[in-house]
């Protein structure tokens, strides 16, 4: 097996996979679509690939949902869209390309095959009387009023990122509104993608990919008269490897959040493995009391745990220390350091036994930030895709006096998930060297520091 091959994350069978789609629960099962090209391990012939679930942590793989019809209007890709129930009838709202139009699919048998609608394409770029520069990524939701809205992710000429909304009572007539939100300075992209607009915690946030700095964006605010008021922004998640996310309220009334963690390797490595992509684990957004969003892993991932292999405290001394008995790929930790005299304190993954590489992973006391640090991780990631990425990357957390630091994270492989306080989450990619990288252990850089608490689980 390849090691570099995550196993509790929701990975293709082969091949490539992008963002997440259409999320639903149907029948006492979650459902997960998620962008695809049967083809190879490139992005390339966007399909719709199918997963279920009944516990959102063990996934089968399912028939592909939607594939792109030569000679129609999705012949170049069925890009990535959502799901809602209409008339009891579960519909896909789908993006056709090229040019971007707006599509449907419905499906009679649970979910298994799909029909794509004879009124397609339901709408396009006409409708809007701005000059748009991308026009897809369709999210869909129900208000009081009983009508459907639909925010498009698109760009604006010579403006920047956009969301457009819409209105429809049928999903099949669309009647364009208002940009729900425009970027007037296009510092998070020209064009946004995968937007999704949902209350949660008494406020609305609108989560956008922005392109071409290509990372998760949010505002929260305020939601009145179909007029998007946003108070406060910030990244949904700072690690640099996460992009286009799906948000899905689920029958218990949780913001569930899935994103599309993608290879930081060279487009050769990536074909020779012969797949690419994973998803993030399973999320439950909420909002801090000061608007800033964020995110935990949903309490369900602890069906992960196999056997817990370390639970302790101790001091750390300035340098660095192993853990003998926690090396592992495949691994969750639950740390919490108090306050002491280090200035930059962690934990370290990924390590070879000789030092030669690890992965720290910390908080910085002056830059008041939580870090993943990859500058010393084996394979030294370099960009996909052009798209950036540096080898350290840091969330700004601001800690009350005498607080601790909670790092909540997740190592499987190639992929990491750091969550921290206040739901601050870094999604990062390491390839080490070998399998044999697999040591743990704490880090103390100008002076020591107390771990109140440390957990390991072995999963
Ligand atoms: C974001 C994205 C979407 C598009 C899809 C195509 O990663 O570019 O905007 O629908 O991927 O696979």
């Amino acid at each position: 097996m390849n090691h570099h091959r995550p196993t509790y994350h929701l990975c293709p069978p082969a091949n490539w996979m992008n963002d997440p789609n259409g999320a639903i629960q149907w029948k006492g099962q979650y459902h997960l679509f998620y962008q695809y090209n049967p083809n190879g391990a490139f992005s390339a012939t966007k399909h719709w690939a199918h997963a279920a679930s009944p516990d959102l942590i063990h996934w089968e793989y399912l028939p592909i949902a939607l594939a792109p019809e030569p000679g129609s209007y999705d012949k170049d890709g069925c890009f990535s869209g959502c799901m809602v129930v209409h008339n009891d009838v579960p519909t896909i709202v789908y993006t056709g390309v090229r040019p971007e139009v707006q599509c449907l699919a419905t499906s009679s048998d649970d979910l298994l095959t799909w029909q794509k609608h004879p009124a397609n394409p339901v709408l396009d770029e006409s409708s809007c009387p701005l000059k748009v520069k991308t026009f897809r990524d369709p999210f869909v939701w129900k208000e009081a009023d009983g009508l459907w809205y639909m925010a498009v992710g698109s760009g604006i000429t010579e403006r920047g990122g956009a969301c457009l909304l819409y209105r429809s009572a049928d999903l099949l007539t669309w009647e364009y509104m208002h940009p729900l939100l425009v970027d007037e300075e296009a510092s998070t992209g020209l064009v946004w993608n995968c937007p999704n607009f949902f209350p949660v915690d008494g406020r609305h946030v609108l989560i956008v990919s922005g392109q071409p700095v290509w990372k998760p964006f949010y505002w929260s605010g305020s939601y009145e008269d179909h007029h998007f008021k946003p108070q406060t922004s910030g990244l949904v998640d700072y690690g640099g490897c996460l992009y286009a996310a799906l948000v899905f309220n689920d029958e218990a009334g949780r913001t569930l959040f899935w994103g599309w963690i993608w290879e930081s390797r060279p487009d050769d490595e990536i074909l020779q493995a012969g797949w690419a992509g994973a998803m993030a684990l399973p999320r439950t957004l909420f909002l801090n009391e000061d608007g800033t969003l964020g995110a935990r892993p949903a309490p369900e991932v602890q069906a992960l745990r196999k056997r817990q292999i370390v639970h302790t405290s101790r001091v750390v001394a300035e340098g660095q220390t192993r853990f003998e008995n926690a090396d592992g790929a495949s691994l969750e930790l639950r740390v919490h350091f108090a306050m002491g005299q280090a200035q930059r304190f962690g934990v370290c993954v990924l390590g070879a036994a000789d030092g030669s590489e690890q992965t720290l992973i910390g908080y910085d006391v002056e830059r008041c930030e939580v870090f993943v640090d990859r500058r010393q991780a084996g394979l030294r990631p370099t960009m996909a895709f052009n798209w950036p990425n540096p080898d350290y990357h840091a969330a700004p957390l601001e800690l009350a006096a005498g607080e601790a630091l909670e790092l909540h994270i997740f190592v499987d492989h190639s992929v990491i998930e750091v969550f921290a306080n206040q739901g601050r989450v870094l999604s990062s990619r390491v390839y080490t060297r070998g399998p044999e990288s697999v040591c743990v252990g704490l880090f103390a850089q100008g002076g020591e520091c107390q771990v109140d608490l440390l957990e390991v689980w072995e999963l």
